[in-house]
């Protein structure tokens, strides 16, 4: 059964968001949880979605005791786990390919289909692989799946070709138990990354250098039981405040780190939206211009978010002045200007380059959501929209956004979802 969120546009929203724990931080930290024998990893504000209970289904094939109610995820994971992990888990989920790592840290074999390509690319893992195999793993590719088996990690230099967040996150993870030091140079920077290590490091891991380009770990023999709280979702909060500027309304988006996604408070200034930042929260607040075309290239953080280009892109869509967006992350993460051209935008593509002419208003459309962040933006264009935008293929978007109608409910916006056959 498909689902589809009907919106009937032009309101502008009012009011204030509590944020979800963030889905990026959650899934490699459960991951992690797997480096602990007869042992157990208690996590807090873990945000409530289907990409969650996922992560939740494959460590508890892989032997794993866990539960996860009311944003609490408990997992005591026993002596030894299973190495093997079910193909339909990682074609659902490519983060799954974040078990590699402590399953060969810890059990000396893991055996993984290879996770396919989506939407917005191959997204392949060959930077997770050949790290790996600089620690003494030795990596096979048979029928479709990776078969990695090692007499036991070794910490060595690993210079990553390109800071990938889930390789940094799988060889920061096989690191903590491998033998002697691994520096990791050239790593992703983003806070997930960092709220990992702080789990890691709870556990009685070695670790220095996280939120930087470089990683230093001493590997342990083993780790122990710990707690950590996941940190808010900075796309999330992103998209939140992106519904308050295409609307032209009044969104605080609250229990947020500001610093987490300055790249954008900085491209809405630049957009003469008027933004409050405080301890905690930020505001967007209504102006009695139409914002101004910014100009953005998607970039490692601490540069501006691939995951924010498509919602950034709807928002130009209706901005004063011409807008050049550059895809830098992703091979194909453009799908969604079709969709808004469905709608009256005015973009033009060329390669990883996207042109994007404000126009006065979008126009009413059926819609279809290629993945969980071009349908958020599809979303943004209808609440900006008068009379009624259907958004088709909800499932994605609900994978990254926990009870995002009723959170657009709470804002005023007229939403309401469908679920039809297939079409
Ligand atoms: C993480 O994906 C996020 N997912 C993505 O969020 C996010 O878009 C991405 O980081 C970039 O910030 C999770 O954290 C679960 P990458 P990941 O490895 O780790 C290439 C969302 O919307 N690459 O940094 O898969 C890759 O093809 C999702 O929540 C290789 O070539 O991203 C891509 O072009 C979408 N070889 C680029 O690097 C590799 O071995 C960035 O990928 C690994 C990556």
């Amino acid at each position: 059964m498909e689902d589809t969120l009907r919106i009937k546009g032009g309101i502008p929203l009012k009011g204030t968001i509590r944020m979800q724990g963030a889905k990026n931080a959650a899934l490699p930290v459960m991951a992690a949880s797997l480096l602990l024998r007869d042992a157990t990893l208690v996590m807090d504000n873990v945000p409530e979605l289907k990409d969650i209970t996922t992560m939740v289904d494959l460590l508890r094939v892989l032997g794993a005791d866990i539960t996860f109610s009311d944003h609490r995820v408990v997992v005591t994971v026993p002596d030894s786990v299973s190495w093997e992990t079910p193909g339909e888990l990682v074609q659902k989920m490519r983060a799954s390919s974040l078990v590699l790592g402590p399953l060969l840290a810890r059990e000396g074999r893991a055996v993984m289909p290879l996770p396919g390509g989506c939407s917005i690319g191959s997204r392949p893992i060959d930077l997770h692989l050949k790290g790996l195999a600089q620690m003494g793993a030795s990596i096979d590719l048979r029928h479709g799946a990776v078969h990695a088996s090692t007499k036991g990690l070794k910490g060595c230099r690993i210079y990553l070709d390109f800071p990938s967040v889930g390789a940094t996150e799988n060889l920061l993870m096989a690191a903590v138990l491998a033998k002697g030091e691994t520096v990791l140079e050239n790593v992703a920077r983003e806070p997930e990354i960092v709220n990992l290590a702080d789990v890691l490091r709870k556990m009685g891991a070695k670790i220095e250098g996280e939120g930087t380009g470089v990683l230093t770990i001493q590997g342990m023999a083993d780790l122990s039981a710990a707690s950590i709280r996941i940190i808010p979702d900075r796309i999330a909060a992103c998209t939140y405040l992106l519904a308050g500027v295409i609307t032209n309304g009044a969104v605080t988006v609250e229990d947020v780190i500001p610093q987490h996604f300055d790249s954008l408070l900085a491209k809405l200034e630049e957009a003469s939206v008027e933004v409050h930042s405080m301890e905690g929260s930020v505001s967007v607040v209504p102006s009695q211009e139409r914002m101004k075309a910014v100009s953005m290239k998607t970039l490692p953080y601490p540069g501006f978010p691939t995951d924010v280009q498509p919602q950034l892109m709807a928002v130009m869509s209706l901005a004063r002045g011409t807008s050049i967006i550059k895809e830098s992350i992703f091979e194909s993460r453009f799908l969604h200007a079709s969709e808004l051209k469905k709608m009256g935008a005015d973009v033009e593509l060329q390669g990883n380059t996207a042109i994007v002419t404000g126009v006065h208003s979008l126009n009413c459309a059926d819609v279809v959501a290629s993945d969980l962040r071009a349908g958020a933006a599809l979303i943004l264009a209808g609440l900006a929209t008068q009379g009624e935008t259907v958004v088709h293929g909800m499932s994605h978007v609900e994978r990254g956004y926990e009870r995002i109608k009723e959170n657009l409910m709470a804002l005023g916006a007229q939403v309401s979802s469908v679920v039809s056959s297939k079409r």
